[in-house]
């Protein structure tokens, strides 16, 4: 039978079983796909997020914690970083790896918990920065998580997200798709046959909006100043996103 991807109501939770389940082969999935561009992606995110030092910053759906453990040398013991993510299996792995990272006196306070990015477990204005890596198309409401983001960000503060794009160029546009629709589906079975996220991940990306429309959303939402990067013609994007002052 084709696969059908979750209905809205249950997508929240079918989202959550899944990562459980391909937690341990997670980073080399994402490694295969992208042939490694996305550790390079990440870098630039976190550059161009362009954090302090003393700064208190969320990594929401962290995952395996790769933004996480880019974050923690830029930030020192006078801040703060909190990864927070919904599946239990995808957090012990980024618990693990962050443990093995800096302590010590100039460590900054390092925050791994299970939360849900509709409904955030944190007061107003927490955050001098969000990121947020593949996970904006995976929640069960954009609009509703982006209204979560404005409300935790202080004024001034920054929400840089990286995920898919739409490819441009018209003669490009087909074998991308080819790529995503049919080889990405393919390197998972490889890693865990049988397994339908790899075939949810791909599909997932149809009716999430292209980077133009994501930028307006945004703007819609209440953040300003949107900024969009692009990479491989526009496979790869990051957003940047301003909450504005306050007055
Ligand atoms: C594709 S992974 C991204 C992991 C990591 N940020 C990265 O860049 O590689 C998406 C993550 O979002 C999490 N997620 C999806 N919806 C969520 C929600 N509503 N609340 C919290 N986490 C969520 C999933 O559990 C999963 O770990």
């Amino acid at each position: 039978m084709a696969y059908r991807l979750p209905s809205p109501e249950d997508k929240a939770r079918y989202v959550q079983e899944k990562f459980d389940q391909i937690a341990s082969k997670y980073d080399l999935f994402n490694d295969l796909i992208t042939q490694g561009q996305h550790r390079y992606w990440k870098r630039v995110l976190l550059r161009r997020v362009g954090m302090a030092p003393s700064d208190r910053g969320l990594d929401l759906c962290c995952g395996t914690g790769d933004l996480a453990l880019g974050i923690l040398p830029r930030l020192s013991g006078e801040g703060m970083l909190v990864a927070a993510d919904f599946s239990p299996k995808m957090l012990q792995a980024a618990q693990r790896r962050l443990r093995h990272h800096r302590n010590g006196r100039n460590a900054p306070l390092t925050v791994v918990l299970q939360g849900d990015a509709m409904r955030l477990p944190f007061q107003d204005q927490s955050f001098e920065f969000v990121t947020i890596g593949y996970g904006l198309r995976n929640v069960s409401g954009l609009e509703g998580c982006l209204a979560e983001l404005l409300r935790v960000l202080r004024p001034g503060g920054v929400l840089g997200t990286l995920d898919v794009g739409r490819v441009r160029n018209r003669w490009l546009r087909p074998l991308a798709e080819f790529y995503l629709f049919r080889i990405v589906p393919r390197i998972g079975k490889l890693l865990q046959s049988g397994q339908e996220m790899f075939q949810y991940l791909p599909l997932s990306t149809v009716d999430y909006p292209d980077q133009e429309r994501l930028r307006q959303i945004m703007e819609q939402s209440g953040f300003t100043n949107v900024k969009v990067r692009e990479f491989l013609f526009g496979a790869s994007v990051i957003h940047l996103a301003y909450k504005p002052e306050a007055g």
